[in-house]
């Protein structure tokens, strides 16, 4: 699963976000790599209890609670709060997978990660490189989103960032425990969301759009873990 999400944050809110990190604290990326991921990456990030990282991260889980197509696509039970990078001057993060389970900074809880997310805040005009690779079924999948735009995919893939040459590439990464833990089933509710919401908008009286929601609500009633 790949999906794109438009304009979770505005033009003037990406520019803003740039602003508040270009004076941030930034460090060594590695600090929070595993063993196998250290050995490739080139990148700097902010530390999780970073007052800018914070401000900014609630700032982008107040629209991604707003946001339809998030709300859709994810299906979110949980969401860490927002982590910066930064890949800069041949910045780079080889092929690698994310962790299974992150701690909760600043709580004694836990969340499986389902989905990664990374919202970029880099126009994609600023730097070369520095795109996103997602392995998958048919190949690798390229993405250089706006800014202000966001990738949300299956954590469960091999992924890296290629290497930055020119400029430097800011985002937000995170990750998120879905209430479906299945990636096909969370893809099939999807679907079928889509489809009522076309029929919504086209046959909004037909009485089959209230069967086929209620068929909705009763998959998610079954497949669901709140
Ligand atoms: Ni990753």
């Amino acid at each position: 699963m790949m999906l794109a999400i438009p304009a979770v944050l505005s033009h003037e809110e990406v520019r803003a976000f740039r602003q508040d990190l270009r004076d941030a604290s930034w460090r060594d990326g590695r600090a929070t790599a595993g063993p196998v991921a250290e050995r490739v990456k080139a990148n700097q990030q902010l530390a999780d209890d970073d007052p800018v990282a914070a401000q900014l991260g609630s700032l982008i889980l107040e629209r991604l609670a707003r946001n339809e197509r998030f709300l859709a696509g994810a299906l979110p039970l949980k969401v860490l709060p927002p982590r910066f990078n930064r890949y800069a001057g041949g910045g780079v993060y080889g092929d690698h997978v994310d962790a299974a389970v992150f701690s909760v900074p600043g709580s004694p809880h836990r969340l499986r990660s389902d989905l990664s997310a990374t919202l970029f805040l880099s126009e994609p005009d600023d730097y070369d490189g520095g795109e996103l690779v997602i392995d998958g079924e048919f190949g690798p999948t390229c993405i250089k989103l706006p800014a202000g735009h966001m990738a949300l995919y299956s954590a469960r893939t091999v992924h890296r960032v290629t290497t930055v040459t020119r400029g430097e590439r800011l985002a937000a990464f995170f990750w998120i425990e879905s209430m479906v833990r299945e990636t096909e089933r969370r893809e099939m509710l999807l679907e079928l969301d889509d489809a009522i919401r076309a029929l919504r908008v086209d046959t909004p009286d037909h009485p089959s759009v209230v069967r086929l929601t209620g068929l909705y609500h009763n998959l998610l009633r079954s497949w669901s873990q709140t």
